[in-house]
């Protein structure tokens, strides 16, 4: 299973390294085969020691440059970062990121090696019209990605279910990911959306979940290292 925390703008530079001495001590009992990934926000970023990769929220697509209040691959370089999350919800809403651009920095970051969280999710106006009307959409969160790149991992996260407490039922989680293994020639599929230390049994245990990108539940290390513990 695959287990990542997405601090959003949450967390200082002083508060994540406490967290990631404290979670360096909960990963030694971690199952073997599970991996932890940590996204700071960019001010936090660091080289940290312990089982655990750390990945940038966000990177501008490119080496280096004239690009005002953006980072790119020569800042990461130098704590060795070579993870990243793209397409989230969030940055597709609030700072317009639009289908073309998204797929744009996939493929920089894909030239450059990187490990790539895609993120995916349809709004609730979405889903009330039906399984079909879901599948259109995500499906249209494809277009100009290349999914066969080896270091992808897919993270579905319905908008409806994102920091508002309410997961999506097993049910819904069970058809979409099912639906979305064969679009995406199964690779690693994550789910997100309010997935905590109470649903995270019941979450991982669904066919076609193959691990949680986690928001306001991974914030402090009890409640996240008790999800890759359970
Ligand atoms: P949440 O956020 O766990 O707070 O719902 C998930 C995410 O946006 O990655």
């Amino acid at each position: 299973m695959i287990f990542a925390a997405n601090f959003k703008t949450n967390h200082t530079r002083a508060s994540t390294k406490t967290y990631m001495e404290d979670l360096k001590v909960k990963l030694v009992s971690k199952k073997p085969e599970d991996k932890v990934y940590i996204f700071p926000p960019s001010t936090a970023l660091d080289r940290f020691d312990g089982d655990f990769t750390v990945g940038t929220q966000n990177a501008y697509a490119t080496q280096n440059g004239a690009y005002t209040g953006e980072i790119g691959v020569e800042q990461l370089e130098e704590f060795g970062i070579k993870a990243i999350l793209i397409g989230h919800s969030e940055r597709r809403e609030y700072m317009d990121e639009t289908q073309t651009k998204v797929a744009e920095k996939f493929d920089f970051f894909k030239e450059q090696g990187f490990e790539i969280i895609y993120c995916i999710g349809e709004p609730l106006h979405i889903r009330e019209k039906g399984f079909e009307s879901v599948m259109q959409y995500l499906l249209a969160q494809f277009e100009g990605i290349d999914i066969s790149y080896d270091k992808v991992i897919v993270a579905y996260e319905p908008i409806w279910a994102i920091g508002t407490g309410r997961s999506a039922t097993v049910d819904e989680i069970s058809t979409t990911h099912r639906a979305l293994k064969k679009a995406i020639n199964n690779k690693p599929l994550l789910y997100g959306g309010s997935a905590k230390p109470a649903n995270i049994k019941e979450i991982i245990s669904i066919a076609g979940v193959d691990g949680v990108l986690v928001g306001s539940a991974s914030l402090s290390v009890e409640s996240f290292s008790e999800m890759f513990l359970a």
